[in-house]
């Protein structure tokens, strides 16, 4: 039988070549499984939480929408929707969290980090600056999940936790309304996922302000390139690849044979300078034709609007039906 695999993204920044290795390109390959259908959907109500600025809110929607569509993303083949689009999300949220212990919200890792700032800081209450809306994000993000009937929700290990409450949510509606009522979603956790230094030379992320955004133009990427961390040795001294920033990104979008004859060039005491040009030539042609898809679509919302109201009827059809049999289950009746 198909399975439904269905993820989120969240529009919270730029995408960075991190975002490509570690998110987009491992979804899209599970997107063309024929044994699979794929929901890929902007999660821009969860980004309302921390994203309070209306333009860079909708600015950020539609940079991910684009990004996903220029890095090959079919919308014919790969639902793509807004969460906002899709109300019955928020209906079945309220359904779940009628039925979500509130020990099981205390115990969701961003809520506790916060709270434990608090507590570090020596505020008086441990909840000072927390809205409900982060309280309760692992409720949203289990209609999310459970609305869509999915098997399979491909996250990194960070979003693990919020997998297994959809899951542990699922199974005391079931067994308080009927057996087979929510499908029980797994996490689908890629170990083999790949995580790239940043330019300082810790993982690539967008809290470390450390990123190489996916579209930059070709003089800022050669600029950011020159930017990553090396050490001091200087040409014609040995270097180690395994600790250098440049060779591990280096690794990830190089052929193994270009990857074994830098090895060779770093050993060799290759210059930074010449370490850099190649990560570069590396780069640029897989980032090329992206980058002008990329520019295409976003110099045209409109078309990005449609797109996603396309997906958001479609989206809509699919999870119609199951609030009607939930509505129903629980006594709320049309
Ligand atoms: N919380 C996820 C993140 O921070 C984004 C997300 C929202 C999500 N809803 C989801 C992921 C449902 C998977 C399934 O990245």
């Amino acid at each position: 039988m198909t399975k439904t695999v269905l993820t989120g993204i969240k529009p919270t920044g730029t995408p960075h070549l991190g975002n490509l290795l570690g998110a987009i390109r491992p979804a899209l390959r599970l997107a063309e499984d024929p044994e699979l259908r794929a929901l890929y959907f902007i999660a821009d109500y969860h980004a309302l939480t921390t994203v309070h600025d209306r333009r860079e809110l909708r600015r950020l929607t539609l940079e991910v929408a684009a990004t996903w569509l220029a890095c090959g993303l079919s919308p014919e083949r790969t639902l793509l929707y807004r969460q906002s689009d899709v109300p019955e999300i928020f209906e079945l949220t309220w359904i779940l969290t009628c039925f979500t212990p509130k020990g099981w919200m205390n115990k969701a890792h961003a809520y506790k980090a916060k709270a434990a700032d608090n507590a570090a800081a020596g505020a008086p209450d441990l909840d000072a600056g927390i809205a409900m809306g982060l309280f309760s994000y692992p409720v949203l993000m289990a209609a999310d999940i459970l609305l869509f009937e999915a098997d399979l929700v491909p996250v990194g290990e960070d979003q693990k936790q919020h997998i297994e409450i959809a899951r542990d949510i699922a199974q005391r509606i079931n067994h308080h309304y009927g057996a087979r009522l929510l499908t029980l979603p797994s996490a689908l956790i890629d170990d083999g996922t790949a995580v790239i230094p940043g330019r300082d030379g810790r993982k690539m992320s967008k809290s470390y302000d450390n990123t190489i955004p996916l579209f930059a133009a070709p003089g800022a990427l050669r600029k950011l390139v020159n930017a990553i961390v090396t050490d001091s040795s200087p040409p014609g001294a040995p270097k180690d690849p395994a600790s250098s920033a440049v060779f591990k990104i280096f690794e990830q979008f190089a052929p193994r044979e270009a990857t074994d004859e830098l090895r060779r060039r770093y050993l060799e005491g290759i210059s930074w300078g010449d370490a850099k040009a190649a990560l570069l030539e590396a780069l640029e042609p897989q980032l090329a034709g992206p980058r002008e898809r990329y520019q295409a679509l976003i110099a045209e919302p409109q078309r990005l609007d449609e797109l996603l109201a396309a997906g958001r009827d479609r989206a809509r059809a699919l999870a119609r039906p199951v609030m009607e049999r939930l509505r129903e289950a629980i006594g709320i009746a049309g």
